[in-house]
């Protein structure tokens, strides 16, 4: 049996939604927005619903029966149709439930159209006053500062994604953190669920998450995740080094997290930073004089802490700059500030495997992964031998740092050819999610690929220079966004 209503609807290629599939419900017709969503995600949710037996159509039309949309309020969805010229006559309402797609996702899991209940109806605008968030969609298209307005949602779904990672999941990782970085791009504190209506980045699990935070003033899944001794363990071996789930292993195995445990787990002060700056100046300027040294990573976003310190060194005179670590290190070694260091030389050619060739997002500059002796002033050398024969034994490094004049901190030493120098500075400043989003703006919004290195378009088959970082969002279209904006 047809439906009347459906009879009426002659304009719609009605070929395109029997597709082969038995309609299993038919008096349920279901109508997706593509707005806020995008065409693939509603191709792609349409086709799951043939596939099922849903009836879903293509276009508007008074046939629809359940209309699903995402991130709309129904005013939002009311004025869509009135545009539309549907529902000319406002005084008959629309005859068909406006429904948030919790209601239609839902019902795909379950094979058949739930019930719809209160929560599946789209909300109403409250009032003109309530303040309503807006964010663009990438990251790197936002100021975020730290910590935000909303340091309850943003740490717990910090720890969800952390979690994720831990669990070797990028994908669910990666979401929560887009919803993290967006949560601490808000100028102000979220008061409900409302004032999230509309904000691209957060998925359904994360919306979640901050309901409940909002309305127990905590979330059961963050404070079990927090208690789970995997993730405990893993947090800390990650913490310390700041580095994937498998070097943390490598370098437990090697026993220097044991060794200098105490100190890594401590983090770095901007004090700290600076002291190890004046060292690393005075090296690599008695190394190769006119090189210079910039502060990167977090605390060039103005971080006021950090797990480890990185430092990019460049000369320049094109070339100078060659073979500059090793010859850094020996000198760091011989004047005793070295309590452990893993060298890698560069390994980048642009024509050979330039930015054209994303397949790796590790850069390939010469480079120094080390463990800095800090002194608390003076030669780390006569602290080793003043501790020695005030202890009278062999220095313990597992003593915590307390009774004696140093500590060790974690400390990246990078080198750069001035010509990749703005994009190296640009990599190496973070922060992480920050380049990655950055990345991905490239390639999907402009063909290029964005590295460490380079930044090649692919339309114009070319590499684009740059000297400055101001230069490289240019390139990419974007505003300037300075360090202490980039604490995504
Ligand atoms: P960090 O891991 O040091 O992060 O990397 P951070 O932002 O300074 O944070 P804290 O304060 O130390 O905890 C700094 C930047 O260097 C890049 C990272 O992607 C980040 O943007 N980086 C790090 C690389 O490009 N390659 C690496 O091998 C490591
Ligand atoms: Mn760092």
């Amino acid at each position: 049996m047809v439906p009347l209503k459906r009879r009426k609807v002659v304009s719609i290629k009605d070929s395109d939604n029997d597709t082969g599939k038995e309609t299993r419900f038919p008096q349920v017709v279901i109508f997706i927005l593509e707005r806020r969503m995008g065409a693939s995600r509603r191709v792609f949710l349409a086709q799951l619903g043939r596939g099922k037996g849903f009836r879903i159509e293509d276009t508007y039309s008074e046939s629809v029966t359940h209309m699903v949309s995402e991130n709309h309020s129904g005013d939002e969805v009311r004025t869509w149709l009135g545009e539309r010229g549907q529902h000319g006559d406002q005084s008959r309402p629309p005859p068909v439930h406006l429904l948030d797609i919790s209601w239609y996702t839902e019902s795909m899991r379950e094979g058949r159209p739930v019930a719809i209940l209160d929560r599946h109806r789209l909300q109403e605008e409250q009032s003109v006053e309530v303040p309503v968030f807006s964010a663009a969609s990438y990251v790197c298209q936002r100021h975020t500062g730290q910590p935000g307005h909303n340091p309850l949602l943003t740490e717990s779904l910090a720890v969800l994604a952390e979690s994720a990672e831990l669990n070797g999941d990028e994908g669910r990782g990666l979401a929560f953190r887009r919803s993290e970085a967006l949560l601490r791009s808000l100028d102000r504190r979220v008061q409900g669920m409302t004032d999230l209506r509309g904000l691209p980045c957060l998925g359904e699990h994360s919306r979640r998450v901050i309901q409940d935070v909002l309305v127990n003033g905590r979330s059961s899944e963050v404070e079990e995740t927090k208690a789970s001794s995997r993730y405990k363990a893993m947090k800390v071996l990650t913490g310390v080094f700041g580095v994937g789930v498998k070097t943390a292993k490598r370098w437990f195995t090697e026993g220097i997290c044991l060794k200098h445990y105490a100190d890594l787990n401590q983090p770095v002060t901007r004090d700290e930073a600076d002291s190890v700056s004046v060292t690393v100046e005075a090296a690599v300027c008695s190394v190769l004089p006119g090189a210079q040294v910039t502060l990167a990573g977090g605390f060039r976003r103005g971080k006021t802490s950090g797990h480890d310190v990185d430092f990019l060194i460049t000369h320049p005179d094109e070339g100078k700059e060659e073979g500059l670590v090793r010859k850094v290190v020996a000198c760091l070694e011989s004047r005793g500030f070295l309590l452990y260091h893993q060298t890698t030389k560069n390994t980048y050619q642009e024509s050979a495997q330039g930015a054209g060739r994303p397949s790796s997002n590790m850069d390939r500059f010469e480079r120094c992964f080390s463990i800095f002796k800090l002194t608390n002033g003076g030669d780390p050398r006569d602290t080793r031998r003043a501790q020695e024969q005030a202890e009278g034994r062999e220095p313990d490094q597992t003593a915590s740092a307390g009774s004696r004049p140093w500590r060790a901190v974690r400390v990246d030493l990078v080198v750069s050819p001035i010509s990749q120098f703005a994009f190296a500075l640009l990599g190496w400043t973070g922060s992480k999610l920050f380049e990655r989003e950055m990345r991905r703006w490239a390639v999907h919004e402009k063909s290029m690929t964005l590295s460490s290195h380079a930044l090649y378009d692919k339309n114009q088959e070319r590499y684009l220079r740059a000297s400055s970082e101001e230069e490289i969002f240019s390139h990419l279209g974007l505003e300037y966004v300075s360090p202490s904006g980039r604490n995504a």
